[in-house]
């Protein structure tokens, strides 16, 4: 199988730094065929696409702008590009190696909004897309694409980079808008929801880095045409972040109702050193473990209802045979219990005993009763966390009891036999 390249196809062949290049290729010409059309026949073909967010919560694109659209008044759009999900990268790649492809996105947005002020928030660890985009954004500002009167019409937008400090709860879009305020980055309670009261309580459009990116493109192909890319549950194409033990690493784009499998083996070429597939963890940290068997499901959101998980923002980490389950689990709740902001309980508190319980697991000291612990508290946070990170940080303790419940009750055993043995 091969890559179909829409979002990456000027990777390497356009100097980022140049918006002439960008020009060259065609750049822009996409936001002028935008401003011919009016607000709904923009929103219309984003819903004809059928894209969702590639954030990792996959709603649908269109909704959030038609929402917007109906608002007056000072608005916002902002860019998530905090990407802090532990095994993700396309984002850092897309502002890296195409940011004015961003720009052109975030452009027509606005324009289909009625947005004036446009925010794209990076982690600060980014530094080079930081650089990139800055100057992106002002050579963009100088050949009258961001500022006044926009391609000589009657639309103004203005873009501005902002840094996070590292806090991974920050990319949760209402974190996010708390530290753009200036302030700690924990999240809202919801309702309202950001297009109704987002930035400075006033309605804001927050999209991912790739969502923005593919606007531009589903525009110039039509959102029909956009929408035969995929498959029936999921259409275009997804940036896959492919990590750990595997030949080849790196950023794949692939049409969504490939296999994880073909990932993996065709673009990935399988696992190095010989050694097997043990594990799959999908869409990062808070990501599902998947067992070897189960390879060949399609990347596609539908299907990850399985596991209450999603694919996430992309990120497919493969782990071999040398791995044991406890250190992993442990190193990702240790990771979740770090990140918590603290502002509910179960998130707060309940992350501190999952790691007490994993470390018993990890030391070979556990009882059954730990481990019916272990369950009830993952639940627990699961569905008490007020936001997405306490959500779906026990995705993966939930998931590996479904398929590795094996490993579970061999430690438990393993426990018990060295106890005897005291
Ligand atoms: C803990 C946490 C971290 C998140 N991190 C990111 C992130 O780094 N980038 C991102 O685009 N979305 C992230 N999200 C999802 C955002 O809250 C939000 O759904 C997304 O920005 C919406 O954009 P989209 O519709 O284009 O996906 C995160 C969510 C949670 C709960």
């Amino acid at each position: 199988m091969k890559e179909h390249k829409l979002l990456t196809k000027r990777f390497g062949e356009i100097d980022p730094f140049s918006i002439e290049d960008f020009v060259n290729v065609g750049g822009y010409e996409t936001l002028k065929k935008a401003m011919k059309m009016t607000s709904e026949e923009i929103i219309y073909e984003v819903e004809a696409s059928r894209i969702t967010g590639r954030g990792g919560a996959n709603f649908p694109t269109y909704m959030k702008m038609r929402a917007m659209s109906k608002e007056t008044g000072d608005m916002y759009l902002v860019c998530n590009a905090d990407e802090g999900e532990p095994g993700n990268f396309k984002d850092k790649h897309l502002m890296e190696k195409d940011p004015h492809q961003l720009i052109e996105g975030m452009l027509i947005s606005a324009y289909a909004v009625g947005a004036n002020r446009g925010y794209i928030y990076i982690r600060g660890e980014y530094q080079s897309a930081v650089y990139l985009l800055e100057h992106a954004i002002n050579e963009a500002r100088k050949h009258g694409y961001l500022g006044q009167d926009i391609c000589g019409k009657d639309f103004h937008f203005d873009l501005e980079v902002r840094q996070g400090a590292g806090a991974y709860v920050c990319g949760e879009e209402f974190a996010l808008l708390e530290s753009i305020e200036g302030k700690p980055g924990r999240t809202r309670v919801k309702p309202p929801f950001p297009t109704e009261a987002g930035l400075f309580m006033k309605p804001t459009l927050i999209n991912n880095v790739e969502t923005f990116s593919t606007l531009p493109h589903i525009i110039e192909m039509s959102g029909e045409e956009y929408g035969k890319l995929g498959s029936s549950f999921a259409s275009g194409t997804k940036l896959i972040s492919l990590s750990g033990n595997v030949k080849h690493k790196g950023l794949y784009e692939v049409e969504y109702g490939t296999t994880i499998r073909q990932v993996i083996e065709e673009l990935g070429g399988g696992v190095s050193n010989g050694q097997k597939i043990n594990m799959v963890q999908l869409g990062g940290a808070c990501g599902p473990i998947i067992p070897e068997h189960l390879l060949d499901m399609d990347i596609d959101n539908e299907r990850f209802e399985i596991f209450n998980s999603k694919m996430g923002a992309g990120a497919i980490i493969v782990i071999d045979d040398r791995f044991d389950l406890f250190e992993i689990l442990l190193r990702t709740m240790t990771f979740f219990a770090h990140e918590s902001c603290g502002k509910c309980a179960p998130c707060r508190e309940g992350h501190i005993q999952i790691v007490k319980l994993l470390q018993k697991f990890y030391d070979t000291k556990v009882t059954y009763k730990d481990y019916e612990s272990l369950v009830s508290l993952a639940n627990v946070i699961h569905e008490t966390a007020l936001c997405g990170l306490g959500q779906t940080s026990t995705t993966s303790i939930l998931a590996t009891v479904e398929f590795f419940q094996y490993y579970y009750q061999q430690r438990i055993r393993q426990s018990e036999r060295r106890e005897w043995a005291l």
